[in-house]
């Protein structure tokens, strides 16, 4: 095989990893990667474009002229706005699903619709476009219960009402003061399940699927899971509440149901399922698909994989998953966040971030940069989440250790991490 050019789109902690894995690849000529962030470039063949990942036009005709071989695109707006459509009618071969394949991502009416049509375990629910009925059914449902933007919300979509008077503010919020925006105009009033949280992601060209090593996610911002949901602050692999039975009900009950109904309804996939699951007292349900990598989990999954991500990623493209085999080290992987305060509310931007050179030699340790910028030749804080601290170790207590002593060295006003990433799954083993 020919060396590779990839494109990689997106610019936080997730596409830092992506990169930083391709890299690694023999099979890999050069990355571009767009918009990019101010990591330090992993490996002389990574060139960042400043091509936003908004602008499709822009990013087949730069794949067109550079002869892109594998274009990957991380987050999911660019997905759901179509921009594996814009590339895929160049002819490129892209890793992420086309518009269709997003909806599972971009609507939760789609993927709930979805979900029962299939038979894949999910949470009951109605789905309402008027505040009205929507509101009558509201007040008829046992409570607690749970109200779903449907569109796109950053994760922030998705309301916990414990009485009717909440579910009326959740509802006027959604659907009247449109807090979400468009992402309001259609409503889930969910069942409101219980259970421990895990993430299951896997890869699919649409015909097989291959499930990633296990990761935890670690969503509030304080210890001991207090506090507003953020986008994720820190995660581990693997997780040993994804037991070796369970993975076998996830595969049988949400993949391969979800692979066939996507041949049913004729919608290609080639990309990441992510699937949000709830374990349930009932058995294993789907809160939602993502369409994409998770973000900090593939902080801690691809440091993990031994494969060679490039050609795993072409594989799929070219439908010949079926054929590869994903090899993971036994080590265990551990990612802290390292947020700027205030975050996931208002948060200050432009604290000069000092250590990370210390953070990056400590034994095991890698550091992804999620929301940095660069000003007077110094990196500072830009992003709500502004690094993803990793460490490998033999065993999951030595990785944490050295996850928590790599971010220990770096430095920023305000630093703000949760003390108890994979504290839980330490206790428990
Ligand atoms: P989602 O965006 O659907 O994953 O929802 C975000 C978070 O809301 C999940 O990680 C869960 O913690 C919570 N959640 C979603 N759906 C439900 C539900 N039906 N019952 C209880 N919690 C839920
Ligand atoms: N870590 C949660 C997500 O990527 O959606």
């Amino acid at each position: 095989m020919a060396r590779m050019n990839v494109l990689v789109v997106g610019g936080g902690g997730r596409e830092h990893a992506l990169v930083w894995k391709l890299a690694q690849s023999p099979k890999v000529r050069a990355i571009f990667w767009s918009p990019g962030n101010p990591a330090a470039p992993c490996d002389s063949k990574v060139e960042k474009l400043s091509l936003p990942a908004e602008d499709s036009d822009g990013l087949a005709r730069f794949a067109e002229a550079r002869k892109v071989d594998l274009a990957v695109i991380g987050p999911e707006a660019p997905l759901v706005a179509g921009l594996a459509n814009a590339l895929r009618a160049k002819g490129l071969k892209v890793f992420g699903p086309e518009r269709d394949g997003a909806r599972l991502e971009g609507s939760k009416v789609f993927s709930k619709r979805f979900f029962l049509r299939h038979g894949i375990p999910t949470g009951r629910a109605e789905m309402f476009s008027d505040f009205a009925s929507a509101l009558a059914f509201a007040r008829r449902h046992p409570k607690p219960l749970v109200v779903k933007a449907d569109g796109l919300a950053a994760g922030k979509g998705v309301l916990l009402c414990r009485d009717d008077a909440e579910a009326e503010r959740a509802l006027g919020q959604v659907m009247r003061e449109k807090a979400f925006g468009d992402a309001g105009r259609e409503v889930l009033v969910e069942e409101c399940l219980t259970g421990p949280e895990v993430s299951v992601m896997a890869i699919t060209d649409g015909l097989d699927f291959r499930v990633l090593a296990s990761a935890q996610d670690h969503k509030r911002v304080f210890d001991r899971d207090e506090g507003p949901n953020t986008g994720g602050m820190g995660a581990y692999s693997p997780a040993p509440v994804f037991t070796p039975e369970l993975e076998a009900r996830v595969r049988t009950e949400v993949f391969e149901r979800t692979l066939v109904g996507l041949k049913v309804e004729k919608i290609p996939f080639c990309g990441v399922l992510y699937a949000g699951m709830m374990l349930t007292p009932n058995g294993p349900k789907i809160l939602e698909y993502n369409c994409r990598f998770g973000d900090p989990e593939t902080q801690v999954v691809l440091p993990r994989l031994k494969s060679d991500l490039a050609e795993v990623l072409l594989a799929a493209c070219e439908g010949r998953l079926g054929n590869v085999a994903l090899e993971w080290t036994f080590e265990a992987a551990v990612c802290v966040v390292l947020a700027a305060g205030g975050y996931p509310g208002a948060f200050l931007k432009g604290d000069p971030i000092s250590g990370l050179d210390a953070a990056a030699a400590k034994p095991g340790a890698c550091v992804f940069h999620a929301g940095t910028a660069i000003r007077d030749s110094r990196t500072v804080t830009h992003g709500g989440r502004v690094l993803g601290v990793t460490a490998l170790g033999p065993t999951l207590r030595e990785a944490t250790a050295r996850a928590y002593a790599a971010a220990d060295a770096i430095a920023f006003d305000k630093k703000h991490c949760r003390r108890d990433i994979a504290a839980r799954a330490l206790a428990a083993g």
